[in-house]
């Protein structure tokens, strides 16, 4: 039988199970609007681009190459390890080796669910001097959202439901798609 159904797409990542939710065209729409956005606004301003990995590798290459200003890319990754002290996890920006003070910034982002991982990048950026810092996320669950961050660039708003695919991961699988899925509740 011919594939017409194509939004009943399915995707197996270990146990679970998920359902195409956006497909590759409407993704490189919104990640070319968002790669418009930015080139028009940080023109003549060098930025310097600041990927966050592991999940934001594809969302990256795909709108740098559409961002034909001159600027810079370093990823970075935000290593969480278990602190000494009661205060429980320690999370530290690893990876930047730039200078960042009097740059503009512009963090690449996968998703912001809590809006806490962001809310620590943020701060732990602005504590070196950066002219400016832009933030730029492929996902925003604006429902999830628990702390005020500024997001600049927001290529697509989902619902609070988990995703993988295109960069994003479920332990560690599904990166490896040009469609996001959504996890089908079991
Ligand atoms: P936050 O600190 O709650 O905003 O979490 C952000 C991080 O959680 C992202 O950078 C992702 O690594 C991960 N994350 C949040 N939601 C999802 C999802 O739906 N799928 C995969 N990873 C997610
Ligand atoms: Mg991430």
């Amino acid at each position: 039988m011919p594939k017409k159904r194509k939004n009943m797409e399915k995707l197996q990542v270990l146990d679970k199970t998920f359902a195409i939710s956006i497909p590759e065209a409407e993704i490189q729409k919104q990640v070319s609007r968002v790669a418009a956005e930015i080139t028009r606004d940080l023109a003549g301003k060098s930025p310097l681009f600041l990927p966050v990995l592991n999940g934001s590798f594809i969302f990256a290459a795909d709108l740098l190459r559409q961002i034909p200003i001159p600027c810079e890319v370093s990823f970075i990754k935000l290593a969480s390890y278990q602190g000494t002290q009661s205060t429980g996890h320690i999370h530290e920006v690893i990876g930047l080796n730039a200078d960042i003070t009097g740059r503009h910034i512009v963090i690449v982002e996968d998703i912001i669910d809590s809006g806490m991982t962001m809310a620590h990048m943020i701060e732990t950026l602005q504590a070196q001097n950066p002219a400016s810092i832009k933030v730029c996320s492929l996902l925003v669950k604006p429902e999830a959202l628990k702390v005020r961050i500024p997001i600049d660039y927001c290529a697509m708003e989902i619902p609070n439901d988990f995703i993988v695919g295109y960069g994003l991961d479920y332990n560690g699988f599904g990166r490896n798609t040009k469609n996001i899925y959504t996890l089908i509740k079991d």
